[in-house]
């Protein structure tokens, strides 16, 4: 941590905030200034907060220097992570696909869908079995039964599979489904009772951001689950909330090249939530991939009209088709495979 000093700070001051980062267990180093005086406390500044030395006399403001995550930290593994899936690797040299519909709806639904994708080139078979509805009235999911539609499709295609966790309570049932991917939602990234949870299980979770959440947040939200024990964890950005209600969300491109600044994990985007129509699905998947993003979520069905769920933003099996035969060729411009 910096200290600077105020220019009128005296030698009592200083002394002061010098006992201070000693009684705290660190060492000083002082920079003394034509104009103001620098103390650097020396040392895991994690057990200082600034706000201990800025309302002391003479202090004009304390500066953390080290980042408040760790584990999920680029400072601490330098190093790209690939979160492995059943022998799909998220944030390795290839683009991988999450795909599927918003919701479950049957068995032959997802049996169709998953051989369909399989065929497409999709890695990884995504469903909604309980959705997180803004509307208590609005569709809430099949439920249980749809977690076994999802296994069922995934398995018979040798495809992982992903759901959204919405509930402590579920985590036993999801277990029991052998859910390759906990997904968790921008509605529960701060849940931290959920976070501790998924971290205590060995189950690659992917980690959706909150459509109000910096970066920051959305890193220690990680680092909830990391501190757990479990590492496996995969960034999604899905769009933030604007001003402009002229797309569903904003997605946010700058968060793919900050968060892979900020972190050695997977960084996927789903431009399905985040423009909110199938129309944007294409361009939005296009910039995510330019920008750097390991992978896409996208939500396909084979009727999007009749989608249970999120039907303006589904995808046909035929439109991503088209989709990857632009993105196959834009992830080898920026070193990648598809
Ligand atoms: C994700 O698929 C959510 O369940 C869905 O987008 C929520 O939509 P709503 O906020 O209109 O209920
Ligand atoms: C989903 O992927 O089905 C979903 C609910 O997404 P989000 O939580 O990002 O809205």
């Amino acid at each position: 941590m910096i200290i600077v000093m105020h220019g009128r700070a005296n030698p009592a001051h200083i002394d002061a905030v010098v006992a201070k980062i000693r009684a705290a267990g660190l060492a000083e180093h002082l920079s003394r200034g034509t104009e103001r005086t620098i103390i650097g406390a020396v040392g895991d500044e994690r057990v200082l907060s600034a706000d201990m030395f800025e309302t002391m006399p003479g202090v004009e403001r304390a500066i953390r220097v080290l980042k408040d995550y760790r584990i999920v930290s680029r400072e601490v593994k330098p190093d790209n992570s690939v979160v492995s899936v059943r022998g799909v690797q998220l944030g390795g040299s290839a683009i991988q696909l999450i795909a599927g519909p918003s919701a479950i709806e049957s068995a032959g639904q997802m049996q169709a869908l998953a051989t369909r994708l399989r065929h497409s080139g999709v890695g990884l078979l995504r469903g909604g079995a309980y959705k997180p509805r803004t509307s208590p009235y609005a569709f809430q999911g099949v439920g249980e039964a749809g977690l076994g539609y999802l296994q069922q499709a995934a398995r018979s295609q040798a495809m992982p599979m992903v759901s959204e966790l919405l509930d402590v309570r579920q985590l036993d049932t999801f277990l029991e489904y052998d859910v390759d991917v906990i997904q968790i939602g921008p509605r529960n990234m701060q849940n931290a009772e959920l976070l501790k949870e998924v971290g205590r299980i060995n189950k690659p979770v992917l980690l959706h951001r909150g459509v109000a959440s910096t970066l920051s947040e959305w890193l220690m939200a990680a680092e909830y689950i990391a501190v757990g024990g479990n590492h496996n964890i995969v960034f999604c950005e899905r769009g933030i909330r604007s001003f402009d209600t002229a797309s569903r969300h904003a997605l946010d491109i700058s968060a793919i090249p900050l968060l892979k600044r900020e972190t050695h994990l997977p960084v996927l985007v789903d431009p399905s939530h985040a423009g909110g129509r199938a129309s944007l699905v294409a361009p939005l998947a296009c910039a995510a991939i330019a920008a750097g993003a390991d992978g896409l979520l996208l939500e396909v069905h084979d009727d999007p009209q009749q989608a249970w769920c999120d039907a303006e933003q589904a995808i046909t099996p035929a439109a991503l088709d088209e989709l990857l035969a632009t993105l196959r060729p834009l992830a080898a411009v920026v070193g990648r495979t598809l």
